[in-house]
């Protein structure tokens, strides 16, 4: 097998155990080794042996198809796809199918409809990825319940997760496999090559996270399990499981550009519908993380009253943000973390008796703002569930069209985790739920990105990382996290990171600062690809420094093209973007504790056209330990035979805006 490009090639064979396996190269290079495939499922001998081949077709497609929104507008898909049919010694079928592009690869299973398949229960499926070497890796734990680490950087053989276990203060944190990562687990071989792999179009299935086995280089599939059932996942036949995807770039920043895994994902099935609108928000929420205010109203400084909401929505209505997000508007907040009891706690229709949720509404609409709904479960979906048709009824009276979705806490009931097949089952149901009723989500506590955003569009932005939000509580994100964040957890999708602190000494409200330069703060934007951002800083912060705060104003949600202009994952990260249906490029810069001198060329500008470019820098003598909030705003008219040399402090950063002469 190879792709139209002739870059990627498969083999696909039964390896003398008669095992079905399968190997990799990119450009004659050898990428994955002989790998074995296959299940054990329930009351049944292994699946994957002694494989007939009955059949197999191979399909060309080469088209070009357009994203609603995103980081590119139009997508390029070019792939070779394989399907193979098998039957086994007992008669058992199975159907591999691969799709090869030129930048990786990705295969799934099918149980085709057979007597004995109606429902089969999965154990364990055994998808080897085994390495050519014990190559440097960016991971972090193959936690059931959270992606909410930094990443660590180690040889495939130092995946160790007691290393970072108890070191963050986590709500939920399930580690079963010591030696296992979650995915996209990024890596690069002594020769160069950056190798991801994910998954895409996670359906009805437990998601994967990796096991590093004791060769140190083979790396083995591990389904998320059920306790409550001792499965890994029950489906029925026919049945197609997600895509395993490898993306395999020259640079890292081929691996960002790729676009294998929503080519991977099926066409959008909800249309061009209006209510789908990337935007800018900001809200009641940095506040509680600084503990100035509270969720609850019995801790007796709450923070969503009417009155606030009415301060963010003028702040929004005057710089131009279309969201507001309220969070502990709703009842339930008293019990809603550290309770083991938290089923029925939270009501998702009843606020608090100081929120006046038709007041709010009907001041939001007069200055043309939408109010974006906050449902925390507390980790408690069947609660959620009971509720959703109230919920969203709720919503759409008031012509809601966003949700911000959160499921703090271990899940309950016991036994089922966050990246289980019965909450993957849960978070489509909300999605679809949303989707009829006309709303966006932005999920907290999530479950992976796997390229559903192109099915489902209103799947805006997900967490499933170490946010923002640490920097007032978990130790802090420091520097060096964003520049490995956009080469494992963004090659999943859309991350809201809640970005935009202005304010970096938080002594009046916490002994600690949060580690990056106000640049970096600004890059963020950038850097961290959403189509949905929030300034979470303050409205005080902001109007203290409203020269910087003009950049976040600009900088667009959604683009016509993105392009990474230099990295090296772990040290620094530079991106430019190209704003929708506009002219203008942003571009944004950020480094590690070490800080960079950068010089790059601008030849993403197009040609023949002057730019004024509007620079956001640290100053000389900024560092994000001590000197984080001293920038430098600039400008310089340029284009795209210039050349620009920037130097990004310690921690530090840099924004620009290239305006279009
Ligand atoms: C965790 C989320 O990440 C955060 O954004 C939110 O404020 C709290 N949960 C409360 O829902
Ligand atoms: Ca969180």
């Amino acid at each position: 097998m190879r792709d139209p490009d002739k870059a990627v090639v498969a083999t696909l064979y039964s390896n003398e155990e008669g095992e079905m396996s399968y190997m990799v190269t990119y450009k004659g290079e050898t990428v994955i080794e002989e790998s074995t495939m296959g299940f054990h499922l329930r009351d049944q001998e292994f699946l994957g042996k002694d494989m007939k081949l009955l059949s197999f077709d191979s399909l060309l497609t080469n088209e070009h198809w357009e994203q609603l929104w995103g980081e590119d507008h139009t997508i390029k898909d070019y792939n070779r796809a394989y399907s193979f049919r098998f039957e086994d010694g007992q008669g058992r079928k199975l159907n591999v199918h691969f799709k090869l592009f030129k930048d990786g690869l990705g295969f799934r299973y099918e149980f085709p409809e057979q007597p004995g398949f109606e429902e089969i229960i999965i154990d364990d499926e055994f998808t080897e990825f085994t390495m050519t070497g014990d190559h440097m890796a960016w991971w972090i734990p193959a936690d059931y319940d959270s992606y909410e680490y930094l990443y660590n950087t180690t040889k495939i053989s130092g995946i160790d997760s007691s290393i970072v276990q108890g070191k963050e203060l986590l709500a939920s944190v399930t580690i079963q496999e010591k030696h296992a990562a979650s995915t996209p687990l990024t890596m690069k071989t002594e020769s160069g090559l950056h190798i991801s792999i994910h998954e895409a179009n996670l359906t009805n299935f437990s998601s994967m996270t990796l096991r590093v086995e004791d060769d140190k280089r083979t790396l083995t599939s591990s389904l998320v399990p059920s306790d409550i059932h001792g499965w890994k996942a029950k489906v029925q036949a026919p049945f197609k499981t997600p895509w395993r995807t490898i993306q395999i770039g020259e640079t890292a920043g081929d691996l960002l550009e790729s676009k294998l895994i929503l080519n991977l994902n099926e066409p959008n099935k909800l249309g061009e519908p209006e209510w789908i609108e990337p935007q800018k928000y900001v809200g009641i929420w940095w506040e509680m993380h600084l503990q100035m205010s509270s969720w609850d109203l019995a801790a007796g400084k709450h923070g969503a009253t009417t009155k606030n909401a009415k301060k963010y929505i003028d702040f929004a209505a005057k710089h131009g943000f279309k969201g507001v997000l309220i969070e502990g508007w709703n009842t339930g907040w008293e019990k809603w973390i550290g309770f083991p009891d938290r089923e029925g706690v939270f009501d998702f229709v009843t606020p608090y008796p100081d929120f006046d949720i038709d007041e709010v509404n009907r001041y939001a609409d007069s200055k043309g703002v939408d109010i974006i709904m906050h449902h925390e479960t507390s980790a408690a979906p069947r609660t959620y569930e009971q509720q959703l048709d109230t919920a969203y009824a709720l919503m759409q009276k008031y012509g809601m069209h966003g949700v911000k979705t959160g499921y703090v806490g271990p899940i309950i009931p016991e036994g089922e985790y966050h990246h289980g097949q019965w909450m993957v089952n849960h978070y489509r149901k909300v999605l679809k739920k949303a989707a009829d009723s006309e709303v966006m989500v932005f999920a907290h506590e999530p479950i992976k990105a796997t390229g559903l955003r192109r099915t489902y569009p209103n799947m805006m932005a997900r967490e499933g990382l170490r946010g923002s939000e640490f920097n007032a509580w978990g130790g802090g994100n420091p520097p060096e996290h964003l520049t490995i964040v956009p080469f494992t957890r963004m090659l999943a999708g859309p991350i809201d990171y809640t970005p935009g602190i202005f304010k970096m000494d938080l002594s009046k409200y916490m002994d600690r600062v949060v580690p990056t330069t106000l640049a970096y703060q600004l890059a963020e934007y950038v850097v961290v690809y959403s189509p949905v951002q929030m300034a979470s800083d303050l409205p005080e912060h902001y109007n203290e420094k409203l020269d910087a705060f003009q950049f976040i104003k600009d900088v667009p949600v959604d683009w016509e093209k993105s392009v990474v202009v230099d990295a090296e994952i772990g040290d620094y990260t530079v991106i430019a973007r190209l704003e929708r249906l506009g002219n203008d490029w942003y571009l944004g810069g950020v480094a590690d504790e070490n800080g960079k001198q950068l010089t790059f060329k601008l030849d993403f500008l197009q040609a023949g056209v002057t730019y004024e470019a509007e620079i956001y820098r640290d100053a000389d003598d900024a560092h994000y330990l001590d000197n984080a909030e001293a920038y430098v705003i600039e400008k310089l008219n340029v284009n795209s035979e210039s050349e620009m040399s920037i130097n990004m402090a310690p921690g530090g950063g840099v924004a620009i805006r290239f305006r279009a002469l």
